[in-house]
């Protein structure tokens, strides 16, 4: 097994992971969610499309929904790029590989691009948005968990060996991995920020996302969302967690949204800036070292996804064997 080796000099500047755009069948029910559970702001709310950003967030949006019936579905998610210029760069790489890629007007964007990974996952590439109060002080708004900001998202993809090559061709760095015990590529853990992901990418059935994930301030507000979802009667919703996790070491709470949709709160990540660091290894089927204390996540975790509007699923040529919350009580026993 070969690891995707860096390249310091992309062919044009990714910053961020920064949104996602997915479908909803009944706004009023979503707005209620997000805004009183996660603590999410309303930046503005028109033509059947709600707009989210966190506390500490000045750009329009991090969550954009979109009413529409039957299944649920992500339209794309979103990264961003430094400037104009690297749009323009980005159309020229995503053209001369031959992969989807098509300028587009989205409200509340500057000039968006949007494009497809070699596995299908829809993406769009923005530089800019209109500016929104930072409400980061404005403390007797603050509601639910408190979200802080849009931090990273998790994609389950068919082939990470194919998807390695790629996000480390436009620039994305290697900060941890797991590898199971024939070598084989179980997930990918990339960033552009200097934290430890941007994007998480999983061995599964995909493209499909599997979490989007907002940073929170501290364990009290991580709990204080679940205790609100459990008052306004979403405690069901809670589906793994308050936990802390091996891989990115921060205490963790995973929420299914009205629709079924996965968001993540948790608290703290750590710094991946500095040009000598080396990525962590994993094993999965360490239990000790990826859970350090409490139960493996229930099935749905491992296996339920969002799949993208329009975009086949594909099976990876090998299923993960995870250690589920059924395997490890079955294993106990
Ligand atoms: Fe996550």
């Amino acid at each position: 097994m070969r690891l995707p080796a860096p390249n310091y000099h992309p062919p044009f500047n990714i910053t961020r992971a920064s949104h996602a755009v997915w479908s909803v069948r009944d706004l009023d029910a979503s707005e209620a969610f997000y805004t009183q559970v996660l603590g999410l702001v309303v930046t503005a709310r028109e033509n059947g499309r709600l707009y989210l950003r966190g506390l500490e967030e000045v750009c329009h949006h991090s969550m954009v929904l979109t009413r529409r019936g039957g299944a649920a579905s992500c339209d794309r998610i979103g990264l961003r790029v430094f400037s104009e210029d690297d749009l323009d760069k980005a159309h020229s790489f995503f053209t001369g590989r031959g992969l989807p890629c098509a300028f587009a007007e989205i409200p509340h964007q500057g000039r968006t691009l949007h494009v497809s990974d070699p596995l299908g996952t829809a993406m769009e590439l923005c530089a800019a948005m209109p500016l929104a109060e930072r409400k980061l002080t404005r403390f007797h708004e603050h509601l639910g968990g408190c979200a802080q900001r849009f931090d990273h998202y998790q994609l389950l993809l068919p082939d990470l060996e194919t998807a390695g090559e790629f996000y480390t061709a436009i620039g994305f760095r290697l900060s941890e991995y797991m590898v199971d015990a024939s070598e084989r590529l179980m997930a990918l853990f990339v960033q552009r920020k200097g934290n430890p992901h941007d994007i998480a990418m999983m061995l599964g059935p995909g493209p499909r996302i599997h979490h989007a994930a907002y940073t929170t301030v501290d364990v009290h507000t991580l709990i204080r969302a679940c205790d609100v979802a459990g008052s306004l009667g979403y405690g069901r919703s809670v589906e793994r967690g308050p936990q802390r996790h091996g891989p990115g070491h921060a205490l963790f709470v995973y929420f299914r949204d009205p629709d079924g949709h996965r968001v993540e709160l948790f608290n703290t990540h750590y710094l991946t800036l500095d040009i000598e660091h080396q990525p962590a290894r994993w094993d999965p089927s360490n239990m000790d070292r990826n859970l350090p204390w409490g139960l493996p996540a229930q099935r749905s975790w491992y296996e339920e996804a969002t799949v993208f509007a329009g975009v086949a699923v594909r099976e990876p040529a090998f299923k993960p064997n995870p250690v589920t919350l059924e395997r490890y009580l079955a294993e106990r026993s």
